[in-house]
């Protein structure tokens, strides 16, 4: 059990608070709620206490009547000298929903009203769950103030992609669901305040679909919109991970804490890995690359009514994924991506996988169009050389959540092999040191 102190900011996400409030009491969390005044005006502070059975604060004027207990505690028999008795008593503090004018406010310092004052306070782990418009979200100065949240280990929960509250509108500024927001809040009170497994590693990923030009105008392309990639980088960044996108031709937003490197064609994607392979721990391999590229790009556009009809020639390109394998150091976790047709699909994958000398390999039906390319889920089984993880059809970001845990085991297995080669080698050593005693 622990004390979650929920802060619920303006917006018409503050009906899943209430939820999120009413799972953690079920799961026998003490919950106690600080709202905004504009929060209010959405859900009134009488459904929070009668969920949460404590009074709801709005304002560091207004005295406690619990005095800082939580649920479950006795009240104590003097009030706090201080106003923030709350979240000095709080486990885990999740700002849900985090309004873009709450995020600014949270970014920039401002206590103006209790929510922000007890966040400047918080010296437990800090959870904001994002939610907004669309284009709220992805303005540059929303992107930038999340990115100084995440800088300051503020845990973001990203909101995801769907039908928003504006009639009509589709875009991410979803709010997770309540049981995810609780997920996110046990995750980082179980991992002792590092929801962050992945903080100190280099992730690479790659996203999108290489284009190939035929002349100034006109190039060989593929379906592929970096939506996988791009999953798979947020997520990366979630868990901690110092991530750098190399994206070909991505149209999609990024996520702000990613270094993102621009390329077009699997030459320049080829480069481009080529530079940054060597100091990454990971490498995630999503971006559809060309096997074949016209072999004499013209360099002019090529005009229609001038000579026969062209024959475009082609050559193969480079297999980028495997020259980096080949060049690969001890530790280093390598993953590929496979999109394979039909019944087979499942044993072309391993076979790639010993192939190219890669760690994992995720592989998906392409023979189905509901799934995979340009759309926002997918349905998945990563191969590894221990075994297979099937994903069932979810989200990409889903996808991308699985993805990670596989490299997660990747490298415990890794770093448990080393543990052990090392006390094999140290128990040779010291029975030789013992034989030459002898
Ligand atoms: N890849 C690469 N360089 C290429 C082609 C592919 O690095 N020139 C990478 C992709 O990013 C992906 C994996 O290799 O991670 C896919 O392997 P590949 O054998 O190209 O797969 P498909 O094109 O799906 O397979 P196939 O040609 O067998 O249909």
């Amino acid at each position: 059990m622990a004390r979650v102190l929920l802060g619920v900011s303006g917006g018409i996400a503050a009906y899943k608070a209430l939820e999120t409030a009413r799972l953690a009491v079920k799961a026998g969390h003490a919950v106690r709620v600080i709202q905004t005044d504009a929060s209010v005006r959405f859900v009134g502070t009488a459904s929070f206490q009668a969920i949460t059975g404590a009074p709801v604060l709005l304002s560091e004027l207004e005295p406690d009547p619990a005095r800082g207990a939580y649920p479950g505690e006795a009240v104590p028999d003097r009030a706090p000298i201080s106003h923030l008795a709350l979240v000095e008593r709080a486990d885990v503090y999740l700002i849900a929903p985090a309004s873009a004018n709450t995020l600014a406010k949270l970014a920039h310092g401002l206590a103006d009203n209790l929510l922000t004052t007890a966040a400047l306070a918080a010296e437990c782990p800090v959870v904001v769950a994002p939610a907004m418009n669309g284009r709220m979200y992805e303005h540059p100065a929303t992107q930038a103030n999340l990115r100084l949240l995440a800088d300051r280990d503020v845990m973001v929960i990203p909101p995801g992609e769907g039908d928003l509250a504006s009639h009509g509108e589709h875009g991410v500024g979803r709010m997770p669901e309540p049981s995810e927001l609780l997920a996110a809040c046990e995750a980082v009170l179980e991992s002792g305040a590092s929801p962050r497994p992945l903080s100190g590693l280099r992730v690479l990923v790659t996203a999108g679909g290489t284009r190939e030009p035929i002349d100034s105008v006109r190039y060989i392309g593929n379906r592929s919109s970096g939506r996988m990639g791009v999953a798979l980088a947020r997520e990366a960044a979630r868990r901690g991970a110092d991530v750098t996108l190399i994206a070909a031709n991505v149209a999609l937003a990024t996520p702000p804490v990613v270094r993102v490197i621009e390329v077009r064609s699997a030459a320049e994607l080829g480069d481009a890995c080529e530079r940054e392979f060597p100091g990454c721990d990971v490498l995630l391999m999503a971006a559809a690359v060309a096997d074949f590229r016209p072999a004499a790009p013209v360099a002019h556009k090529l005009k229609k009514d001038v000579g026969p009809v062209p024959t475009i020639e082609l050559e193969p390109t480079d297999d980028v994924l495997s020259a980096l394998a080949a060049a690969r150091r001890p530790g280093q976790v390598l993953v590929g991506f496979a999109a394979e047709h039909g019944e087979d699909a499942l044993e072309h994958a391993r076979a790639k996988r010993r192939r190219k000398g890669l760690d994992a390999v995720v592989v998906n039906d392409i023979s189905r169009s509901d799934i995979g390319f340009d759309v926002s889920e997918n349905e998945v089984t990563v191969v590894t050389a221990a075994g297979e993880r099937r994903v069932p059809r979810t989200s990409k970001s889903r996808v991308a959540a699985t993805v990670l845990d596989v490299v997660q085991g990747l490298r415990a297995a890794g770093a448990q092999r080393a543990d052990s080669k090392e006390a094999a080698d140290g128990a040779v050593g010291a029975t030789a040191g013992r034989g030459t005693r002898v």
